[in-house]
């Protein structure tokens, strides 16, 4: 890819777009507030104790809620993101900001070694990243972003500069990460799916040697409670995994970890279709983009769903199989238009049942299965419940017509945010905060539900193409 061309335009002067009764809620105010002490000038920290630098998926959730803010700075969160795309197509899931000190996170630059270990896949020169990747929810992002203020995005030429990059990152996805050969993306490394600690990694993590807990610090453990976040043995194989990428020079191919995962690749799909709309706002024909978003459809039901359990599971593409632990994951496809209306209707069943909850014993859909064995409902991935999670499936919801559902849930995600003052995760029966507060996803997505309820009460229907909302 040629790395010559500046991807951030001028800026122009924008307006900022508020609703004028949402902008004086009092939730408005705050999120704002938390959004704009976590900005950083060209992007947003997910919060500045625990994750100081900028985060991939985050960046995405965080751009879609800031367009309600200022268009110009959601334009320029996600510019600033794709500025640190590597040659081979791959979006970083760390953009590490030079002023903060190498030992605030871990694992800092020093480990990665992006501008050296990375050469051969084409890392930028110019910036530190990860080299692993997070969600693609970007070209979903993008679209939302340009739907917001169209008017700013074509003086700005926003879609004209990021679609090339977005369409050389589903290439990389699409191409270099499919190692089950059935056209999906696999994941190498628990990081990059973004659920990071969550039981369905266990039987493959299991697999792994950890590295010696000696030979790495972890910062984590200083801004989050150890009972909230994974434990050193996790870390230990995090770390093996990450070092074995890197020592082989971030090249895809026999890892010891490879899991295709139903939230990554449904993300990828609704982001395939975004790329469809960017693509015919551009003047191009999109048709090919929406056919190849069924055909990864009917892979992901294919390869993913179980009809018996109601649900979509992780499958481990080293050992083979489906690997049988319930994780919000499997029902985060209900995103898609294109299911068949069986599967839909299991996914809401299996949504609102026992293992899940919603709408009786849960606030927000916890992120594991209540009656796992596996299940707390404090600890990173193993129980509570995220904000972004929250978001796609009331999306999902609406987009299946299941109104009365998604209404409801929206009203639990604010009254959370809210009362959690915007926290990371919550306890998943109680809203009680875990990990973080401020955090800055938590306050994006309430902004964003907080502004669509105008759109809900005048009966516009979610649809990931982009269609009405938005
Ligand atoms: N979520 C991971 C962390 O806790 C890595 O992105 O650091």
């Amino acid at each position: 890819m040629d790395r010559t061309a500046q991807l951030t335009a001028p800026a122009v002067p924008h307006t900022v777009v508020y609703e004028p009764d949402t902008a004086t809620h009092p939730l408005h105010v705050r999120a704002a507030r938390v959004l704009a002490d976590n900005w950083t000038g060209a992007s947003t920290v997910p919060s500045h104790g625990l994750y100081p630098h900028q985060w991939s998926w985050d960046s995405a959730f965080i751009a879609i809620g800031l367009r309600h803010l200022s268009p110009l700075r959601a334009q320029t969160e996600l510019e600033t993101l794709l500025d640190a795309q590597w040659g081979d197509g791959r979006i970083p899931h760390i953009v590490f900001n030079p002023s903060v000190p190498l030992d605030a996170y871990f694992p800092s630059p020093d480990f990665w070694r992006s501008s050296t270990a990375g050469r051969a896949a084409g890392a930028p020169r110019t910036v530190q990243t990860s080299g692993i990747v997070q969600p693609p929810v970007h070209a979903l992002a993008a679209w939302l972003v340009h739907r917001a203020d169209p008017g700013l995005s074509r003086a700005r030429g926003f879609l004209t500069r990021v679609y090339p990059r977005l369409a050389a990152w589903h290439r990389y996805l699409l191409h270099r990460r499919d190692l089950g050969g059935a056209g999906l993306a696999s994941v190498v490394h628990p990081w990059e799916q973004g659920m990071d600690n969550s039981p369905s990694w266990d039987l493959p993590l299991s697999r792994v040697t950890p590295a010696p807990a000696r030979s790495f610090r972890r910062a984590d453990l200083a801004h989050g409670a150890p009972e909230d976040r994974p434990t050193d043995l996790d870390y230990g194989r995090y770390v093996r995994l990450a070092t074995d990428y890197r020592d082989g020079e971030y090249a895809d191919g026999d890892g010891e970890f490879a899991v295709e995962d139903p939230a990554f690749n449904a993300l990828l799909i609704a982001s395939e279709h975004a790329l469809a709309r960017i693509a015919r706002e551009l003047g191009a024909p999109g048709t090919a983009r929406h056919a190849r978003a069924e055909r990864l459809t009917t892979a992901l039901v294919e390869r993913l769903w179980d009809p018996a359990e109601g649900m979509f599971f992780c499958r481990d593409v080293r050992e083979g199989g489906l690997i049988p632990e319930r994780g919000v994951s499997g029902l985060i496809p209900l995103l898609l238009p294109g299911l068949p209306r069986e599967t839909t209707a299991a996914l809401i069943r299996t949504t609102t049942g026992p293992h899940f909850g919603l709408g009786s014993t849960t606030r927000l859909v916890p992120s594991y299965d209540l009656l796992g064995e596996a299940f707390d409902p404090h600890r990173y991935w193993r129980g509570p419940a995220w904000f972004n999670t929250a978001w796609l499936m009331e999306r999902g919801l609406r987009t299946h017509g299941e109104h009365e559902r998604a209404d409801a849930l929206r009203r639990a995600v604010l009254a959370t945010a809210d009362s959690s003052d915007f926290a990371e995760y919550v306890d998943p029966y109680t809203g009680e905060a875990c990990g973080a507060t401020g955090f800055s996803w938590t306050a994006a997505l309430t902004l964003d539900l907080l502004h669509d309820d105008s759109m809900h009460s005048t009966g516009h229907v979610t649809d990931v193409r982009g269609g009405n909302r938005g």
